[in-house]
Order: C-alpha cells, then structure tokens, then sequence
C-alpha cells in the first residue's frame, strides 16, 4: 500500500501498542469482530484525518474489518506514533501518510496525499480534510456521501460552514455525542494533559498554582484532576454560566491578567486564538510554565512572546525556554501544540474506546441509514446509548430498570402528588 511514515522496522513496536490499547478497547473490539463478519463497510473508501495513535490504529483496523478502503493522515504534526504509522502500512493494508514532527507543508501534502483515494466517507478530527475538499479539491465533494466529526473546534468550522450554506455534504459530530464529550473529553483530556505536562517537565503540582484557561468538557477535565494532584487551581472563563459553575465547583475565577501575575502554570483548552497574549507573558513570574491542550496551536501568542525576548533554547525535550529581557524565563511546552498528543500518548485507551465506537457505528449508520441533508447531525441517540450500554457491560457493572408504575407515571401528566 502507498504509504509516507517515518520507518517501517517500527511496525512490530506499534502492533504491540495497538495491542495493548485494544485491551481496554472493549466496546470498539466487539464493533469490528461484527464487522469482520458482516462487512457492512465493503465499497466505502474512507480518508480519515486523525491522531495517528494506537487507539486510532485500532479504529483503523475496524474499518478495514468492515471491508472498507482506508487513507489515513495525521491531524496534527506533532501527534503522530511513528511505530503504529508504520504497523498500520505493513501489517494491515492501510496507505499511511504521517511523521511525527513533519512540517507544515509535508502535513497538508499528506491531507491531499489522503484524499487520492477519492473518499466516499471522509473521517476528521478538526475539519481539515473538510475544509481541503471544500476549497483545493472541490472536484471530490460529489463522491462523498457524508462525514464525521471528532472534535470540538473541527464541529464549531461546520456549524459555520453550514450556517454559509457552504456545507457540501453530511457530516456527523462525533464530539457532541454524551459518550464521547463526557468521557474523552473531560477524563481524557483531564488525565492525558497533566501526562503531557508531567512527561516534558516532570514538575510538582502539588502546592502549584495552576491557570486553567477555558471551562467546557476539557477545562473541568484538567481543573479537576489538578486540585487532585494538590494545587490550586484557577479558572479563566469569558461565559457567565461557566464561569459560575466553576466559582461552584470551588475554584477562584480571575481574569487572565490577574492569574498571570501569580500562576505557576498555565493551560489553554478554548478552542480560540490568542489567549495567553503579550500583556500576560509581561507579568508572568519567572519560571512560569504555559502549555496548551486546545486543537489548534492558535491559543498562545507565541510570536509575541518570540518578539519580547532576547533568546530561546529547547532545555529538554518538548520544553523551550523564552529568555526576557528583564531576566526572566518562560517556559513553553511542546511548541503550544496540544501537549497530551505532543509530549504523551494522548487520551487512555479506555475513553478512546466510546469515541471511536461512536466513530465506526455513525460511519455504518451514514452509509446505511436515511438520506441525510448537507447539515451537521448530532450522533444518533440510540448509537451513544447502544455505545453506553456496551461499555457496561464490558465493565460488568448492571443498572436497574424502569418497573411498569414507574415508566407510566413518566408518561402520564395526570399523576401528581
Ligand atoms: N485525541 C486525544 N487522544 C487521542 C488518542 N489517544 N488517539 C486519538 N485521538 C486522540
């Protein structure tokens, strides 16, 4: 298969990974042993933009299980796990196009790369695959027949592509379905940015003061397990209502230029441009700490603090040093990109699990079920309970259910006191 991965005498590593990670891959191991058996995915060609980590390695496999043809590239250029790159290539057909570490112009030819294969289903994690068919290779918007969606930034592009009435085809949010953003999101991201941020400086938390910039899904995620390791843990919020919640979930909430003065570490997880800018790195103590776990690497202004210093110098792996004129240091981890996927290994398997379940039951669903509009879908209700209820039972914990009386006094409005 046509491939670009970094080396190929990686692959007998990444098999091993994905095999571990599909240890706590349940939900989506009973998904692709169904689909081996049916193939419901036989004729699909899917382009998949995603993290190229063991997990998705795992959904890569499903997909091909289910008979379908897979192109797969990275969604960001640091995320990439070179050993599963190459295990996907020469253990299981997939065509490959990702490096860790590729620049900017290698990252898009392997998006373009990708769509050579002419997608019938394309699978993204931030649009990019979206956003290139619908401005370089619009030729190919015809053949496909819909999308899906993983994460929050790439979703907020399509609602505004579909608000355009630009939109060409249907695209499923994958992000938006309860299994996917309860979990992965506020779990995932909780544990995998304190990894990240631990892996690259090895630092304490207890006792540190920590700025979480951002109070959706990923924000509470980090917030939370902060306060767990021991610090004290401050919210940056621009929305009234989360940044009550936060107030009530126990955290001090303080403008940006405030927090900046007194935080040991910061992390951005907004999903929106230029949060930590110039006027905050100025007041910043020495020796401040700033990393992002947010999709783009748009959340720091790192020009300006390029620009306000008098040098730089990598100090440990994924750890740069900005030297001030006035003698203090800051330091900026994994280049602002999302420091979970770019110092660690990104979300734990178990939540990746409900996502990627989300991801192979809406792409069947897609080519399967009703016509959809060029509109952006909300995961079908009965895939995220379908998808709950498996990761139950995996977990071999039982609920109870409704007795009659009870479900019919849901029903009924007549039944009061
Ligand atoms: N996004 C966050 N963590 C991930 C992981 N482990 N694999 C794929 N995508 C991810």
């Amino acid at each position: 298969m046509d491939h670009d991965v970094k080396d190929l005498s990686l692959a007998e590593a990444g098999k091993l990974k994905m095999e571990w990670a599909d240890r706590d891959m349940p939900v989506l191991r009973q998904i692709r042993e169904r689909f081996a058996a049916t193939k419901p995915l036989k004729g699909a060609r899917i382009a998949a933009c995603l993290h190229v980590t063991s997990e998705t390695g795992n959904l890569v496999r499903t997909l091909i299980a289910g008979g379908a043809e897979t192109a797969l590239c990275a969604s960001n250029p640091l995320s990439t796990q070179d050993d599963v790159a190459a295990s996907l290539a020469v253990h299981y057909g997939a065509r490959v196009y990702a490096k860790k570490g590729e620049d900017n112009d290698t990252y898009y030819k392997h998006i373009y790369q990708s769509l050579d294969i002419k997608p019938t289903v394309t699978m993204d994690d931030g649009a990019d695959l979206v956003t290139a068919i619908h401005t370089k290779r619009q030729d190919l918007a015809a053949g496909v027949k819909g999308g899906t969606e993983e994460t929050t930034t790439g979703v907020i592009r399509l609602r505004s592509m579909e608000r355009e009435k630009v939109l060409k085809y249907p695209v499923i949010a994958i992000n938006d379905a309860l299994t996917k953003h309860f979990f992965d999101n506020r779990y995932g991201t909780g544990q995998s940015t304190i990894d990240g941020i631990l892996r690259s400086t090895n630092c304490l938390f207890a006792g540190a003061q920590v700025a979480v910039v951002g109070y959706g899904w990923c924000g509470r995620g980090v917030a939370m397990r902060a306060h767990g390791m021991g610090s004290s843990v401050i919210i940056v919020e621009v929305d009234p209502l989360r940044a009550l919640e936060a107030v009530m979930d126990g955290y001090r909430v303080m403008p940006l230029a405030e927090a900046a003065r007194v935080a040991d570490i910061f992390v951005t997880v907004t999903g929106n441009r230029s949060c930590v800018r110039a006027e905050h790195f100025a007041v910043m103590k020495d020796g401040a700490i700033v990393a992002n776990s947010g999709h783009f690497n748009v959340e720091l202004d790192l020009e300006s603090l390029a620009a306000m210093s008098r040098g730089r110098r990598t100090i440990r792996p994924f750890v740069e040093e900005f030297a001030l004129e006035d003698g203090r240091r800051i330091y900026v981890l994994g280049e602002g990109r999302l420091i979970n996927l770019s110092a660690a290994e990104g979300h734990p398997a178990a939540v990746m699990d409900m996502s990627f379940a989300n991801q192979a039951l809406s792409v069947e669903r897609l080519l399967h079920g009703d016509a959809l509009e060029k509109k952006v879908y909300a995961v079908p209700r009965d895939i995220d309970e379908e998808v709950a209820r498996l990761k139950l039972a995996a977990l071999n914990v039982k609920i109870d259910t409704l007795t009659e009386a009870q479900r019919e006094y849901l029903a009924s409005w007549k039944l009061g006191t």
